[in-house]
């Protein structure tokens, strides 16, 4: 699939490895997701525009290049979204946060939306939205239509963990997003989960359960 960039690196199925590890503690399960977020980052911002620059070395002055990351939205789904935020905000210190509050009602896993919170001039800013789990798709086809409608044409979707049932629904619902992700996981189990996965990513994230 042309839209799907898939983050293919030793030190990231390490990580991976350990984050999925129900025997790891909610510390440490926070820190690998943003050591993750990072990898995404690093791989979503490959196509990014550069200014050239001039630099002064303490020998000589020659070219650079710099990213404006004035330029940029971050978008985290919440609760598990904001696990990555810190991430991508070492890479794009200046970019502005945005976010959409969703969770997917038990009974449908439909996405119930209850916050949103958007930077103004989205329509001008290149969208990263983020959440760890890609699981039917609901909720982050939800979130970019909503960053749609406020006029956002450039969006890239950043996800740890997806399978091919929420790549399949977002690819559909919107086939100018480019997707970045670790791992395509297996499939759904009957309760929307992902499977092998690594359970409810907000629950572990915050110690809720
Ligand atoms: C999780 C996850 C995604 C969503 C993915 O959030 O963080 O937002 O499920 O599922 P989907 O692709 O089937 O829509 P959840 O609804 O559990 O809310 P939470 O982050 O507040 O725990
Ligand atoms: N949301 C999660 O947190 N985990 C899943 O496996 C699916 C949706």
């Amino acid at each position: 699939m042309s839209n799907l960039h898939l983050i293919d690196h030793p030190l990231v199925k390490h990580k991976l490895t350990l984050l999925r590890s129900k025997f790891t503690d909610v510390h440490t399960f926070r820190e690998l997701m943003q050591e993750l977020s990072l990898f995404l980052a690093y791989e979503a911002t490959r196509t990014m525009p550069c200014e050239e620059t001039i630099c002064e070395t303490p020998m000589t002055k020659t070219s650079g290049y710099l990213i404006s990351s004035k330029l940029i939205a971050i978008i985290p789904i919440l609760r598990a979204g904001l696990g990555m935020v810190e991430g991508l905000l070492k890479f794009m210190p200046m970019a502005k946060v945005g976010h959409i509050g969703l969770f997917r009602d038990h009974e449908t896993l439909k996405p119930v939306q209850y916050y949103c919170k958007l930077p103004e001039g989205i329509a001008n800013l290149e969208v990263f939205v983020i959440d760890p789990m890609l699981a039917t798709g609901g909720s982050v086809a939800k979130a970019i239509d909503i960053i749609k409608q406020q006029g956002a044409k450039k969006i890239r979707f950043l996800s740890i963990i997806s399978c091919p049932e929420g790549i399949k629904t977002l690819s559909e619902a919107h086939p100018d997003v480019e997707i970045y992700t670790c791992v395509v996981d297996d499939h759904l189990n009957k309760d929307g989960y992902i499977l092998p996965g690594l359970g409810d990513a907000g629950d572990r994230l915050y110690g809720t359960k």
